[in-house]
């Protein structure tokens, strides 16, 4: 077999077989297949698709092509959810606890990474004495006790994906649906999922602009999972705004307490339980959505969802003092409002902008070497339809500097006063079932 035919099959918009596509999966894995010939193969992708086979094929040849994760030890159905980006994302620190409460398995293998505020690692490190190195056996251990366990991301996982995202970084090849949907489920897949929850974020601060462009990345995920003996689900949700009100680390995990004994914000507990949903349900713990979500609010209410998050960290290190007392968690020096400069009603919150100025902040990492401030960031006061009076505080910032007028400038260029009355957006666009 010879790379150059791969191609050029694909450039004349024929369908490859599973053995060429394991071919040139391999072949670029070990280095057999040089970058200028995966460069070609990719653009041949963007320009003629692939079929469901393909795609499911290109998936699985990207999972064997590193280690995979073994949760065979973990008892039940392992469901895990991924979000395509978004904004002070708190849901997998809601949802965690959330549907352990419920019985299903949360065997998460987490990283720090890039971004306007820090990982899952990260915020959950906002807790004192919380940590994450755990040993396999232990955390196995951990999950079939309480359901939930958080460990560091380690081993060599899906290496050809990590190679292949960085050269279509730089052949304008990214936005292609095959390849980000074989990327996205390679990686779930290795890491042991048996269920894959996927919500699929549109609007300005997301990697997919328009809900129907959400919707094509969403189907084509679904459709790769349940090919693949994964039953997938997934949530197409806004994020022209950022979901929930905080952004930074210590404040989200301040608004995952609250959201989990259901007085968090509605936006952020209402894509909660609808993800929640499905993960219950992929999880066989329920016998349909409907279901799923009155048995969500449940734990909510009881006191079961907060019970959780607390033996989740106490078995992990963490002092569990700080849920019943978030003052406990770290806190910025400055807390300063940022008043509204006009009357009307607030159009626009453009959510990567809005993480930009957390991110100058010190929440997140502009590079890899950065250090992360757990306490400092954003609290809004407001959100796209709400109405508000000159004066009237639309931010909080929560600094360790006082040096935050580029923050500031940079918060007023994101948010947009109108004089008119405006709808608040659609959270929920669609859900994708099989
Ligand atoms: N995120 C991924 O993990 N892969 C892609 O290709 C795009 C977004
Ligand atoms: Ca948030």
């Amino acid at each position: 077999m010879r790379m150059v035919d791969i191609i050029a099959k694909k450039r004349d918009g024929h369908e490859l077989t599973t053995e060429e596509i394991q071919f040139a999966i391999q072949g670029y894995t070990n280095g057999t297949v040089p970058d200028y010939q995966m460069s070609a193969f990719a653009m041949a992708v963007f320009f003629r698709d692939m079929t469901d086979r393909e795609r499911a094929d290109l998936t699985m040849a990207m999972v064997h092509s590193g280690d995979t994760i073994d949760l065979s030890a973990v008892e039940g159905i392992k469901v895990d959810k991924h979000s395509t980006g978004g904004v002070g994302d708190t849901t997998t620190l809601v949802l965690g606890p959330l549907v352990a409460a419920l019985g299903v398995p949360v065997a998460k293998m987490s990283g720090r990474g890039l971004g306007h505020t820090g990982g899952t690692i990260d915020k959950l490190e906002a807790v004192p004495g919380f940590h994450v190195e755990l040993e396999n056996e232990e955390f196995i251990r951990l999950v079939n006790e309480n359901k939930i366990a958080v460990i560091g991301q380690s081993g060599n996982l899906t290496p050809a994906d990590k190679k292949l995202y960085a050269l279509r970084d730089v052949t304008a090849t990214v936005n292609s649906i095959p390849l980000i949907a074989s990327s996205i489920m390679s990686k779930k897949i290795a890491a042991g999922a048996d269920a894959i929850v996927l919500d699929v974020k549109t609007g300005a601060g997301a990697f997919m602009k328009t809900a129907e462009e959400a919707r094509n990345l969403a189907e084509a995920m679904v459709r790769i999972g349940n090919n693949v003996g994964r039953k997938t689900m997934a949530v197409i949700s806004d994020m022209s705004q950022p979901l929930g009100l905080a952004i930074g680390n210590a404040l989200e995990v301040k608004e995952a307490i609250d959201t989990l004994q259901g007085k968090g914000p509605k936006d952020l507990e209402d894509l909660c339980l609808t993800l929640g949903s499905q993960m219950v349900y992929l999880a066989g713990k329920a016998s349909s959505l409907e279901a799923a979500r009155a048995k969500l609010l449940e734990v909510m209410q009881n006191g079961k969802a907060l019970e959780a998050f607390k033996t989740f960290l106490l078995a992990q290190g963490g002092d569990t003092s700080v849920v019943d007392d978030p003052s406990k968690l770290p806190q910025a020096t400055y807390v300063v409002d940022l008043p509204a400069q006009a009357d009307g009603y607030v159009a626009e919150i453009v959510a990567d902008e809005i993480g930009t100025a957390a991110m100058l902040l010190g929440a997140g990492r502009a590079t890899k070497e950065s250090e992360i401030d757990l306490a400092v960031g954003l609290m809004l006061c407001k959100k796209v339809g709400d109405q508000v009076r000159r004066g009237e505080p639309l931010v909080t910032i929560h600094a360790n500097s006082r040096d935050i007028e580029e923050v500031k400038q940079k918060i007023y260029n994101s948010i947009t006063i109108s004089a008119q009355p405006v709808e608040a957006p659609v959270l929920i666009h669609d859900t994708v079932t099989r």
